[in-house]
């Protein structure tokens, strides 16, 4: 069992001594500063039964776990805890009860709170997902929630058929890239809503060279330019929100009558308002969607879970979606990655190679 570097998960203002698994532990307090996040070296713990010793190879950093850092999110780790949601790691050593994962296996986590940015991990082997190992590093570190996200949204809420269109905000985000590109596969057309910025046309040609149909900015949403838009593609049924405030309720004035609305996240953090009118005269439909609890919800269906983790390798396998744009960055530089996460318009998730 060697040493490995653990990240402590601070949400606290102070810090004191307790005790750890050989080692000291952070007893943290509140904070609301991600970057005050620590590592710490801590002992690999004995392999058990079903347990499943684990390299880990890379980690991106999401919104959602800044969110937990910050104390904000639906779930949260008992404190002090590893951070990180999504990840890759190589199975080194499996216990003598582990049936379905050899050594050299590569795995992703079954569900969100594994604590993922670190080096070494003994998991249970119910916690893990065995992808193909023939895929690209990025893509399998960053296939458990986004395209996982993209994939149900797209399937779920309206029956969407080739030359159907959907409409998205944040597309040039990571569930955002993945919308795009499972759109494309399927033959679904894609309006893709992104804030202005000073390097925008290099966004738009980026966005459109993975499939994107149309780009626009916020703002264009209320342009009678977006008329012309509907001539070559029909409105669309479906809406993906991730912002919330002004650009969801924009985005919303192009849905086609009894269209659903999908809002998934709140990067905006202001509420979704909508007018009188579109319930009235368009009955559209809000609804919202949490992979978090689509995997409890199907907890026992394992056959949707698996089938879902197939197409999308197939696709990842046929060139059809690749790893949103990423920074790597080396862990000892964890500090200058969660900063740059947080940043606007950088159009590039951080990835911290473990
Ligand atoms: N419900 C679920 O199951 C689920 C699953 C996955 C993700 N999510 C949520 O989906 C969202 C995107 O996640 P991700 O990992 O794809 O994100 P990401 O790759 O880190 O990208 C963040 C996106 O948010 C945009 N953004 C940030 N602040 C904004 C603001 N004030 N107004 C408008 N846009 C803003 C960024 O645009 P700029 O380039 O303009 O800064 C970028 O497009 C997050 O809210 C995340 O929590 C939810």
């Amino acid at each position: 069992t060697g040493a490995y570097r653990h990240w402590w998960l601070l949400r606290f203002a102070g810090t004191q001594w307790g005790h750890g698994t050989g080692t000291a532990v952070l007893v943290p307090l509140l904070v609301q500063d991600p970057a005050r996040a620590g590592l710490k070296e801590l002992e690999v713990p004995r392999l058990g039964h079903s347990d499943v010793h684990v390299k880990m190879l890379a980690a991106p950093i999401n919104p959602a776990d800044i969110n937990m850092i910050q104390g904000t999110y639906a779930i949260l780790a008992p404190l002090p805890a590893v951070a990180g949601n999504e990840g890759v790691g190589r199975v080194l050593e499996v216990g003598p009860g582990v049936t379905a994962l050899r050594p050299g296996d590569w795995v992703i986590p079954a569900d969100a709170g594994l604590g993922t940015w670190r080096t070494q991990a003994v998991f249970p082997e119910a916690s893990l997902l065995q992808v193909p190992s023939d895929i690209p590093l990025l893509c399998a570190a960053t296939l458990s929630v986004n395209p996982c996200t993209a994939y149900r949204m797209l399937a779920d809420f309206e029956s969407l058929a080739p030359g159907d269109s959907v409409i998205q905000n944040a597309a040039n985000s990571g569930v955002g890239q993945a919308v795009i590109q499972i759109a494309k596969a399927t033959g679904i057309r894609t309006i893709n809503v992104v804030r202005d910025r000073p390097d925008l046309p290099k966004l738009v040609e980026r966005l459109k060279a993975l499939g994107a149909d149309h780009v626009i900015t916020e703002d264009m949403l209320r342009k009678p330019e977006m008329k012309e838009i509907f001539k070559s593609i029909p409105k669309p049924r479906l809406a993906l929100n991730c912002v919330g405030g002004k650009s969801t309720t924009e985005m919303l004035r192009h849905l086609q009558p009894k269209g659903t609305m999908v809002t998934y996240g709140g990067m905006a953090k202001q509420p979704v308002t909508v007018p009188v009118s579109a319930f009235i005269f368009r009955d559209v439909r809000l609804r919202g969607f949490w992979m978090t609890q689509w995997k409890k919800d199907h907890a026992h269906d394992k056959e949707s879970l698996s089938s879902m983790m197939d197409t999308l390798c197939q696709l990842v396998q046929r060139g059809q979606l690749g790893a949103p744009a990423c920074t790597t960055v080396p862990l000892e530089d964890f500090k200058e990655a969660l900063v740059a996460s947080t940043q606007p318009f950088t159009s590039s998730k951080q990835v911290l190679l473990l």
